[in-house]
C-alpha cells in the first residue's frame, strides 16, 4: 500500500523514518516529484531502479538540505560551485561534482561524479534535513514516461510499489532542473528553468549546451534513453501550414491540439492524453515556446521517437 501524506511536520517526520527503514518515499520539489532513498543506502537505491525500470547506467541526483551536506558526498569542490550555489541554491540547478568514496556506485551508475542539487520546495528541504543526509532521487515516473508534477501522477505510476508520497500539490516549474557540468568547461547537460544566460552571468564564462551535433562536449548518460514520452504520438507544428499538413496526412481519430503550452502544464497534458486514450497530440510551437530551451528540449524528446 502507498500512503498519501500531507506536508505536515509529523508526516515529514514519518516519511524520514520510512526512509531510515529502507522504504522508498516520493516527495515534491519545485521542478517535479522525486522518488527518494538515503544516498548511503545502496539496497534502497537499487529498489528505485527496479520500481522505475530505470537503466542501471543512468546516475541519480543527490538532493542536499544544506551546503554542509556537500562534504558528505563530494570532493575537490571548486569555488565556481559555491559561486553558483550562493546564487541559485536552493533552486532548480544540479551541478556535477567529483563524488567521494562514500557514495555507493549504484547511485552514480559507476561514474566518478555525482549531480548535486538543493531543492527549494519546503517539504523536500525539511525531509532531507530531518533525515540528516542527502537523498538520492530521480524524477518520480516510470522510466521513459513523462515526469510527475502532481502527487496523483506519482500514484498513477507507483501506487502499491512505494511506501508513501508526500503531497505538495502541483510543482511550480513542472520541468526538471538544469544539469550543469563545470569541468573542464561549463556545459548544460540538460536545459531547465535556470538559463544559459543566467549561468554565464554568474560564472563570467561562456556556457554551452551539450548536443549530439557537438562531439567536443560530453553528453549526460540520461540523454541516450527514451524520455518524457507518452503512449500517444506527439507531433510538433511550427507554423499554420505545418499544422494543416500534419492533419491532412494523419489517420488518427482521437487527437488533441495544444497551443501556447506552458512549462508547468506539459507533463499533465501528456499524461491526460494517455488517460483519455488520445492517439495523437499536436503542440503548436510559437515563438515563446521556441525560445524556451527547456520546454523545446522536452517537446523534442517526447516527439523524437516518432520521427
Ligand atoms: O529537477 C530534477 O532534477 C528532478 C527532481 C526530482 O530533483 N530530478 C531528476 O532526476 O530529473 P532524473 O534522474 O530524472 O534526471 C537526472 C538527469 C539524468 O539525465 C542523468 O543522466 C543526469 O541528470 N545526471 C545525473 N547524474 C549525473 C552525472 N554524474 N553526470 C552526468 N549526468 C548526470
Ligand atoms: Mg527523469
Amino acid at each position: 500500500m502507498t500512503t498519501l501524506l500531507t506536508g505536515e511536520e509529523s508526516n515529514i517526520q514519518a516519511a524520514a523514518e520510512l526512509l531510515r527503514r529502507g522504504e522508498l518515499v516520493a516527495f515534491p520539489t519545485e521542478t517535479v516529484y522525486g522518488i527518494g532513498a538515503p544516498i548511503f543506502f545502496p539496497a534502497s537505491i537499487s529498489k528505485i531502479f527496479e520500481v522505475k525500470n530505470r537503466p542501471k547506467d543512468n546516475p541519480l541526483i543527490a538532493h542536499i538540505g544544506s551546503l554542509e551536506q556537500v562534504a558528505m558526498i563530494a570532493e575537490n569542490v571548486s569555488d565556481q560551485f559555491y559561486q553558483l550555489a550562493e546564487k541559485f541554491f536552493p533552486g532548480p540547478l544540479t551541478i556535477i561534482l567529483s563524488k567521494s568514496e562514500s557514495v555507493p556506485k549504484v547511485a552514480s551508475a559507476g561514474l566518478s561524479t555525482i549531480g548535486v542539487r538543493m531543492p527549494r520546495h519546503p517539504i523536500a528541504l525539511n525531509l532531507i534535513q530531518k533525515l540528516g543526509m542527502p537523498i538520492a532521487a530521480p524524477s518520480a515516473n516510470r522510466s521513459g514516461s513523462p515526469s510527475s508534477t502532481k502527487a496523483e501522477h506519482v500514484l498513477e505510476d507507483f501506487g502499491g510499489k512505494i511506501a508513501a508520497i508526500l503531497d505538495g500539490g502541483t510543482c511550480e516549474y513542472g520541468l526538471e532542473s538544469t544539469v550543469l557540468l563545470l569541468e573542464p568547461q561549463p556545459v548544460i547537460l540538460r536545459p531547465g528553468s535556470i538559463t544559459k544566460e543566467e549561468l554565464e552571468e554568474s560564472l563570467h564564462l561562456p556556457v554551452v549546451f551539450a548536443t549530439e551535433q557537438n562531439p567536443e562536449v560530453p553528453l549526460s548518460p540520461g540523454t541516450k534513453h527514451k524520455h518524457y514520452a507518452p503512449q500517444a504520438k506527439v507531433l510538433l507544428a511550427f507554423s499554420e501550414d505545418e499544422l494543416a499538413r500534419i492533419i491532412l496526412n494523419s489517420t488518427a481519430t482521437k487527437r488533441v491540439i495544444h497551443s501556447c503550452i506552458q512549462s508547468n502544464e506539459l507533463y499533465e497534458k501528456l499524461r491526460e492524453a494517455d488517460r483519455e486514450a488520445i492517439e495523437e497530440i499536436i503542440f503548436i510551437c510559437d515563438e515563446a515556446v521556441k525560445e524556451d530551451a527547456a520546454l523545446m528540449n522536452r517537446l523534442t524528446h517526447a516527439a523524437s521517437i516518432w520521427e
